[in-house]
């Protein structure tokens, strides 16, 4: 094994524990997210699917790197998609799509 640093500017992880956070839809926000994070930032930040964070109580949970900021009682609506869009291009130095949805 050797260590490396990360490929990407900035990673979110989404619990989608099918006995957990995943039976509030969080697959499927999850996917939505991914393509829109693709499309707006390209392959600089990462968006994927997680097993449990073990944080169960506070459901629907997600975590964002390396910025080390959780997310806690995600709603599975346009408004937190846009919120965590805006997250992931923070660090990228320029203004972005998800700062604009954030504004709405
Ligand atoms: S099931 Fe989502 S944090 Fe545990």
């Amino acid at each position: 094994m050797h260590e490396e640093s990360s490929p990407y500017r900035t990673h979110l992880l989404i619990c989608t524990n099918e006995q957990g956070c995943g039976q509030k839809k969080s697959a499927l926000f999850c996917k939505n997210l991914k393509e829109k994070a693709r499309e707006i930032y390209g392959k600089s930040v990462r968006v994927n699917q997680s097993g449990c964070l073990g944080q169960c109580k506070k459901e629907v949970v997600a975590c964002l790197y390396p910025q080390n900021r959780w997310f806690v009682n995600l709603k599975m609506n346009e408004e937190e998609e846009a919120r965590l869009l805006s997250y992931l291009g923070e660090d990228l130095g320029e203004k972005t799509h998800g700062e604009e949805l954030q504004l709405r």
